[in-house]
């Protein structure tokens, strides 16, 4: 027994600080320490000397240091390749692994095409809080308590404190800005909305928007429309026709939406435009005199227009997106194809 703990203790401290540089190096360890006639099958055979007494004692000893030499072999053993005799090695000639590499989400991507469009003409980009209160998203639009288009908008209210919304248009940075008051005003402000509507392929609870606004001395319907054609061949191309029809908006007035000759059938009709010719892609107008009053802008001096866009509509009539759940379901295969664009 004396003597067995002896001789474990004389090559306990090799196998501890055994550290390996090759499978060569390795493979020597092994036959030395765990070969047929290696030192712990040798060992191993001294308990035959043992008393029986001792023998269970002894035992758990030997296993022990069976366990610490073969745990150290284990460690190293990566050195080694399947047949367990040629070093693998690092060969650092081969190519390495390309590392797969993001690219920008889609609706990045259109937006800043929606955005670059309008800075070519001097629009510059202005951003807000999703957050609002109920004065920039609704009242200062135009938009008082119970006023009925409210109910256009089915909103998400912070429930601690009605006061604040979650925002469901980017009108409320036109809001900011003209509360500001420099004019002249000329921005685009892309951002994220968000209204309380059940997902499905048409309609999520979030979305973004590209709002633009542009107030000084003279501007007319006239320049809205030649604004927002010169947009249109930009984003669609120069054969793309526009038509304004009617609309309402509380914060503009006269309000239109505009449709765009429909880019998959050139206007013949199919499935993305309902076989009318035609898709709507944005609302627009003169902005309402009360609200440049609401920012203590002088409707008699300064008029101005405002137009606003999806950002998943634009990006569904140029890539046929049909599904609104793709955009937010982070399926590589989808959002992949649009690397080049
Ligand atoms: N804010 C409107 C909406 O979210 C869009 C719009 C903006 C319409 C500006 C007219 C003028 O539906």
């Amino acid at each position: 027994m004396q003597s067995l703990q002896e001789q474990i203790k004389a090559h306990e401290e090799e196998i501890k600080s055994f550290n390996p540089a090759s499978a060569a190096e390795l493979e020597a360890y092994r036959i030395k320490y765990l070969g047929t006639k290696g030192i712990v099958k040798e060992i191993f055979g001294g308990m035959k000397h043992v008393p029986v007494e001792q023998k269970k004692e002894a035992g758990q000893l030997l296993n022990a240091f069976k366990q610490l030499a073969e745990g150290q072999y284990e460690a190293f053993k990566h050195l080694q390749d399947g047949d367990g005799k040629k070093d693998a090695g690092l060969d650092i000639t081969l190519p390495g692994k390309p590392l797969p590499l993001g690219t920008r989400h889609p609706l990045r991507m259109v937006e800043n095409q929606i955005v670059s469009i309008f800075e070519k003409i001097g629009f510059s980009v202005a951003t807000g809080p999703e957050i609002e209160d109920d004065w920039h998203n609704f009242t200062s639009l135009n938009m008082p308590e119970h006023h009925p288009a409210r109910d256009m908008q089915d909103t998400f209210y912070v429930s601690q404190n009605p006061d604040w919304v979650l925002r469901t248009h980017t009108s409320s940075v036109q809001a900011r800005i003209m509360e500001q008051g420099n004019l002249p005003i000329r921005v685009i402000c892309p951002g994220r909305v968000y209204r309380n509507e059940t997902i499905s392929a048409r309609a999520h609870c979030f979305f973004h928007q590209c709002e633009g606004l542009y107030i000084d001395k003279n501007v007319s319907f006239a320049d809205l429309k030649q604004t927002l054609y010169y947009f249109v061949t930009e984003m669609f191309g120069a054969d793309t026709k526009v038509r304004f029809r009617p609309s309402y908006f509380p914060f503009t007035e006269p309000s239109a939406e505009m449709d765009i000759s429909c880019t998959v059938c050139g206007g013949k009709g199919c499935s993305l435009c309902k076989h009318t010719g035609w898709v709507e892609i944005l609302g627009c107008g003169m902005v309402h005199p009360n609200m440049l009053r609401n920012f203590n802008i002088d409707p008699e001096v300064y008029t101005g227009f405002a137009f606003g866009m999806g950002v998943e509509r634009i990006t569904q009539i140029k890539y046929q997106v049909n599904d609104l759940r793709l955009y937010s379901q982070n399926d590589v295969r989808f959002l992949k194809q649009f690397q080049s664009i």
